[in-house]
């Protein structure tokens, strides 16, 4: 009877080790950008935040940034460049993917 209390203990607490990450993981655009991005570029990637004008950072969805491929988006949110800050050790490929289509979105 006590082994099982141990193993059902030990069941809830891998559990919450490992559902946050997976919470995580399944993250849409949207919610990354907002959370992640939004403080320098804007809920809606415009720059227009105080931190965005200090950088100068060019609209998300202004045809010169849109002219990026895909890979060079998702090269730029996981390597960085510049005062961008890199990503690649923070969120997964797959969350990456998730804001490059985000920032398609975005596109006038
Ligand atoms: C600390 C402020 C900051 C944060 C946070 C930030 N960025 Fe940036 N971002 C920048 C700066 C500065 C540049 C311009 C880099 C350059 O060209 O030198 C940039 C450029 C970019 C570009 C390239 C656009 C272009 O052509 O100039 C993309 C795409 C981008 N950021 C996406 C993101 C995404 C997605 C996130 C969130 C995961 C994010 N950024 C978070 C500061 C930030």
């Amino acid at each position: 009877m006590k082994n099982l209390l141990i193993k059902v203990s030990l069941l809830v607490l891998v559990a919450a080790l490992v559902l946050p990450a997976f919470a995580t993981a399944a993250d849409t655009g949207p919610d990354l950008f907002a959370s992640k991005c939004a403080a320098c570029h804007g809920k809606d990637g415009a720059g227009n935040t105080p931190m965005g004008k200090n950088l100068k950072l060019k609209d998300l969805g202004s045809a010169d940034a849109q002219k990026a491929s895909d890979k060079e988006l998702k090269d730029t949110i996981t390597k960085g460049k510049g005062k961008m800050p890199a990503y690649g050790g923070k969120l997964s490929p797959a969350q990456i993917d998730e804001l490059v289509k985000f920032i398609r979105t975005l596109k006038k």
